[in-house]
């Protein structure tokens, strides 16, 4: 019985999964306190971690019928994320396993993204690609055995990610925050053919075939929106966003096929809080289908950040026989994903 606890960002989330079964799943976010400052303010998600821990704790073990010494393991993200924030979920959680007698698991909080799809799908084959798609991260991996081997990275974004791609230019577009869900709804009523957005680096070859780059997509967007106001028209808001989201999509979606291609990989996950964007939904679908790859996408409130994605590898975690972490472990705020383990300790 393992408890996962998720404070990286503005989401605080506490999961427990048994045997890769999911038994809770509790959110509580800080989205609401960010809005008026347009993004995430990290002390204000700090305290909003300290406020949230124990009433979102309770409520996992409440969901699961269970009482704190029923658990056997804690783990909790180490890194990457806000510093701050991650500190107050690792306090929690080192003071929940010393309380009561249970090793701690560090977990790298992009391999969570990559559990939260077992524990709906079930173990994910070897090898398999994954791309990752959320807020901070874009990269597309070649997993073998998930907490045992090492993560393979084929390809990773050169600036910006996916999602701050979307949640910088919905600013632009005068959509609230967070920006992707807002340009998703936006583009529901929109023409993706619209407007011509570039699509970067979509035919590079040699070292860059997996990269991907975003900075140039959200400063054609910008100036897009900029030549509109310019001109005093009003900015098609609907084709805009439909136009960002499908080059965002197809860029994603064609790398990551590409990708299962040349490895002879026959199962593509896609994870993150972009894996919640609709076109990207249905177009890596369309291209899996035609390529004859099977897709897994976690369902929604698992693509976002979460609590019951860092238990699904904190089981892993149990089950293969890894090292807890030792008790000074401490938090990387910008820590490479090369395995799902994640215990740093202060120099
Ligand atoms: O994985 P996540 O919850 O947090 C990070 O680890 O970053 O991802 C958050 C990102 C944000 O950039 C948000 O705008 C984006 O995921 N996002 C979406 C959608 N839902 C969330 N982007 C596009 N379409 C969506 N429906
Ligand atoms: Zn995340």
């Amino acid at each position: 019985m393992v408890l996962g606890i998720e404070s990286s960002c503005d989401e605080t989330g506490a999961g427990i999964v048994q045997g890769g079964r999911l038994l809770a799943h509790v959110v509580a976010s800080s989205m609401d306190e960010h809005a008026r400052f347009g993004g995430v303010v990290p002390e204000i998600a700090a305290r909003a971690h300290l406020h949230a821990f124990n009433p979102v704790v309770r409520r996992a073990l409440d969901e699961a019928g269970l009482r704190p010494g029923d658990l056997d393991a804690v783990a909790v993200t180490t890194g990457p994320g806000l510093s701050g924030a991650l500190q107050v979920g690792l306090a929690g959680a080192k003071t929940l396993a010393y309380a009561l007698g249970v090793p701690l698991y560090g977990v790298h909080h992009l391999a969570g993204h990559v559990a939260a799809d077992t524990l709906e799908h079930g173990p994910l084959p070897d090898p398999c690609v994954v791309l990752i798609v959320s807020g901070g991260h874009t990269s597309l991996l070649l997993v073998r055995d998930l907490v045992r081997e090492p993560i393979l990275h084929l390809g990773d974004t050169l600036d910006d990610a996916a999602g701050e791609c979307f949640d910088k230019v919905a600013r632009v577009f005068g959509l609230p925050y967070p920006g992707g869900p807002a340009i998703d709804r936006a583009a529901r009523g929109g023409d993706p053919k619209a407007v011509a957005f570039p699509r970067p680096l979509r035919a590079a070859g040699g070292q860059d075939a997996y990269a991907f780059s975003f900075s140039g997509l959200k400063t054609a967007a910008a100036r897009w929106a900029e030549e509109h106001r310019r001109r005093g028209a009003v900015l098609p808001v609907a084709d805009g966003a439909a136009s960002l989201q499908e080059a965002v999509a197809d860029v994603l979606t064609r790398k990551a096929v590409a990708a299962c291609r040349e490895y002879g990989v026959k199962t593509l996950v896609v994870v993150g809080g972009v894996a919640a964007n609709s076109r990207v939904r249905d177009l890596a679908q369309r291209r899996c289908a035609s390529a004859g790859i099977a897709l897994r996408v976690p369902s929604m409130t698992l693509c976002t950040d979460n609590g019951a994605m860092i238990a699904a590898i904190g089981d892993l975690l149990v089950r293969s026989g890894a090292e807890p972490a030792p008790f000074d472990v401490t938090v990387d705020p910008s820590a490479p994903l090369a395995y799902a383990a994640l215990n740093p300790v202060a120099a």
